[in-house]
């Protein structure tokens, strides 16, 4: 299994590109389940995560097509992606395909508004909490679906079509507003969702689906309406920018020093985030292009954070930011309140002389004056990056284990900090 070797101390110059959002692109390769036209995608990331759904989305009939070129890369390496789910072959997700990317539970919406019939196996629990389906399970009964839990899977499947109606989510949660604004799309008359996710990705979904001729409005506020059409035809959308890969790199620059252009950040997919990080003392400057990460003093303050749901800080910049408090001058609180255990990072982060406290939902950081590198590993996409940014930051060597993780959501990640100058290597195995 590949490994990342980081010697720390080295700060960061340069120009980062910023990649395609990985959670913008899942659904909507998912939406192209919709149509029998092409859904054509751009800027597509090149992630673990998207290989896998396609293999799904293949499983099930889809047919695709690549082109485009990425950044500093020879070879063939698409960013644009074609879609054609004229023939579903199948409606049947399985549990060796879902059960490695909860993501692929969503094809419930779009198949089953689509061909009125679908079986999907259950998702199960991952690293960072139980993780049900029952608001999205909920939601396509109130569109009138029919659904069995048999043998670990989930049947469902409309008589008559899916029919308008009104849900309200008990949670926020963006998954489920996903699979719902999918579904209600092809329903007979009007849905109205209500305590829906805000989040940006539930935006690019709801402009992509519009351009295919669905008529949504609301989407990016709490209450979404959804008339529902025919049929919908294919279109062409860009991925937007991925919002996590943005403030990931942005508290890496202030982890380690230095000054950082992150080419095509939008400062509008994390406010909060910007905001938080001014906070640490850090120079955020904006511009149409991008953001630019500037750090100018030694010394990182302490700023205390709670996880929340879109415009809030993100629960998939928390471990980064715990990653960042390790070295603040001063006791920072981080408080989780999206998943019930999304602290795995906390261990690790201890190995490399983090000071770290947890009670309940809340870690207290203490930070330190220096991190010592260390062999680390972590279980989940978000934990794996906080170690890097503390390796970063670390005096000499940090070996980050288990990088599949990294690779589900990171696009060339090493490559895009070596470039501004970190000692870091993939060391294959
Ligand atoms: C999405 O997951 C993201 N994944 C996650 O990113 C992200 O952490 C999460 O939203 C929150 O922002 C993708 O977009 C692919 P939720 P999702 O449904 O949709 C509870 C990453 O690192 N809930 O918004 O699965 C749930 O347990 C990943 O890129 C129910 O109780 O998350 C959680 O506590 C990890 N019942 C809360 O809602 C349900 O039916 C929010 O989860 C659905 C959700």
């Amino acid at each position: 299994m590949d490994r990342i070797k980081i010697v720390g101390g080295n700060r960061l110059n340069g120009i980062i590109s910023i990649s395609g959002a990985k959670n913008a692109a899942l659904p909507l390769m998912i939406a192209a389940l919709l149509t029998n036209d092409i859904l054509t995608l751009e800027d597509v990331p090149c992630l673990a995560d998207v290989e896998l759904l396609i293999r799904i989305l293949s499983n099930h009939g889809v047919d695709y097509s690549l082109n485009g070129q990425r950044e500093h890369q020879t070879g063939f390496y698409s960013r644009t992606i074609h879609f054609n789910a004229r023939h579903i072959v199948t409606t049947t997700a399985p549990y060796d395909l879902v059960s490695k990317m909860r993501a692929s539970f969503w094809v419930i919406g779009p198949l089953l508004a689509r061909v009125g019939e679908v079986g999907v196996s259950l998702p199960g629990g991952c690293a960072i909490g139980t993780r049900p389906v029952d608001f999205i399970l909920d939601g396509l009964r109130a569109l009138g679906a029919e659904i069995n839990i048999e043998n670990g899977y989930v049947h469902a499947r409309t008589i008559k079509g899916l029919r308008g109606a009104q849900y309200r989510f008990p949670k926020v949660t963006v998954g489920g507003t996903h699979v719902l604004l999918m579904a209600a799309t092809l329903a007979q008359g009007d849905t109205v969702l209500c305590n829906t996710a805000c989040e940006p990705e539930v935006i690019n979904l709801a402009t992509c689906l519009n351009r295919m001729g669905a008529r949504i409005t609301g989407a990016g506020t709490s209450e979404i309406q959804i008339t529902g059409v025919s049929s919908l035809s294919g279109a062409r959308i860009k991925v937007i920018p991925d919002r996590i890969e943005i403030g990931t790199y942005a508290m890496a620059v202030t982890m380690t020093g230095g000054d950082v252009f992150l080419k095509g950040a939008d400062p509008s997919l994390l406010c909060a985030v910007l905001q938080t990080l001014r906070k640490t003392g850090t120079e955020v400057i904006e511009s149409a292009g991008g953001i630019r990460i500037r750090c100018t003093g030694d010394s990182i303050q302490p700023v205390d954070i709670e996880t929340q749901s879109f415009p809030g800080f993100p629960t998939d910049l928390q471990a980064q930011f715990m990653g960042l408090m390790t070295r603040a001058k001063g006791i920072s609180h981080i408080t989780e309140t999206i998943f019930e255990n999304r602290f795995m990072h906390v261990q690790e982060l201890s190995r490399l002389g983090a000071s770290i406290s947890l009670s309940g939902q809340t870690a207290t950081v203490a930070g330190v004056d220096r991190l010592q590198g260390a062999q680390v590993m972590a279980t989940d996409l978000r934990a794996s990056v906080s170690l890097v940014i503390a390796g970063l930051a670390a005096e000499g060597e940090t070996v980050v284990n288990r990088v599949y993780h990294l690779d589900r959501g990171f696009e060339r990640l090493e490559e895009k900090l070596s470039r501004c100058g970190a000692q870091i290597e993939r060391v294959r195995r």
